[in-house]
């Protein structure tokens, strides 16, 4: 079931430019290192070995992503605590450790998205090129599925999550044909809705556009696992974490993920004195420093080597004011 798990496909996306970030912010006796999205614990197992003192905190919203990382992470069982929950919820993972909401981690990860482990498991249904249960849960303990998304929204919520979510210039289209077909047969595999997307996108489109199902399985994943609202109510919850000089590395994999990352980072790096004084107020100069010029991407090498790592836009930040550690 779970293929390549030592393959190619499972090296973790930039991981020598996130440890020359997040190393530095590591070298402190009982530093904690926050990583919000454990996945296959790749990140975190080169974390754990390079930096012998450190104590991770592991996130993931997936149990199997969990079970698999803790059984990698077994050699290191005294220094991790391994939490199920989205990542939005760090505040109560970080008590479950023992650890403040605020001011109590060195260095936090966010590697985001799906897990190349949860696109080869054929029947959560991530992949379009595999028919299998319109599911897309990345927790499947919870929520609704994509399927029950296509056979329940209205036409006009359909077309915005299309639209907003996979940027389909053909939403409207797409979501009337659903409306249509659904009253005859719902949607339970992947394949129905890959065969209408076949129909409802012109083959002229289809020659320059990609795959005409990359972008509404991408839209419906986004929904199914609330992903942008996960990622702006967990942003701020990362950056409160931080002590004075903890650094966070946050991976995208998609705009509208590296927009929402984009504004919390100028938000947290921009001067909180009022616009109109024409001094800096004391203690409210900005809370962090952007590391990253821009988004960061891959090199043409690392890309070559893990195709995974061609769509990652990096950013990273240090907090240089605040409360100091409790
Ligand atoms: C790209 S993988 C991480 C891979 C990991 N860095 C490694 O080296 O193995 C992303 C992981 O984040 C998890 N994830 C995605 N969104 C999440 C959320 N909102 N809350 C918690 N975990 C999430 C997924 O279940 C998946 O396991």
């Amino acid at each position: 079931m779970h293929r390549n798990s030592d393959g190619p496909r499972h090296v973790p996306v930039l991981l020598h430019r996130a440890d020359e970030i997040l190393g530095p912010a590591l070298h402190a006796d009982g530093a904690v290192y926050l990583d919000c999205t454990l996945g296959l614990g790749g990140h975190a197992e080169h974390f754990l070995r390079t930096y012998p003192n450190i104590r991770l905190v592991g996130l993931d919203r997936d149990t199997t992503a969990l079970k698999l990382a803790g059984e990698r992470l077994e050699p290191f069982k005294d220094r991790i605590t391994l939490v199920h929950t989205r990542y939005d919820g760090i505040a109560d993972a970080l008590e479950e450790a023992g650890l403040p909401a605020k001011s109590s981690v060195s260095a936090i990860l966010m590697d985001l998205g799906v897990s190349s482990m949860q696109l080869d498991e054929a029947d959560r249904g991530f992949a379009y090129s595999i028919d299998a249960p319109l599911d897309m849960r990345m927790d499947p303990s919870t929520g609704p599925t994509a399927a029950d998304v296509l056979n329940t929204y209205s036409h006009g919520e359909l077309a915005r999550v299309l639209k907003v979510y996979g940027e389909e210039r053909f939403a409207g289209k797409i979501a009337a044909e659903v409306v249509r077909r659904r009253q005859r047969t719902p949607f339970v595999t992947s394949a129905q809705l890959v065969e209408l997307l076949y129909d409802a996108i012109p083959a002229a489109t289809r020659r320059t556009g990609g795959h005409p199902a990359k972008r509404s399985f991408q839209a419906l994943r986004v929904e199914v696992n609330r992903e942008l609202e996960s990622l702006e109510a967990a942003l701020p919850a990362a950056f409160d974490s931080l002590v004075p000089g903890g650094r966070i590395v946050v991976m995208s994999y998609q705009s509208l993920e590296d927009r929402v990352v984009k504004a919390e980072f100028v938000q947290r790096s921009a001067s909180r004195t009022p616009i109109d004084l024409p001094y800096e107020l004391p203690g409210m100069g900005p809370e962090f420093k952007v590391l990253t010029r821009g988004a960061e991407k891959a090199t043409e090498q690392e890309i070559e080597e893990n195709p995974r790592a061609t769509p990652v836009r990096m950013r990273a930040a240090e907090r240089i004011a605040g409360e100091e550690k409790q």
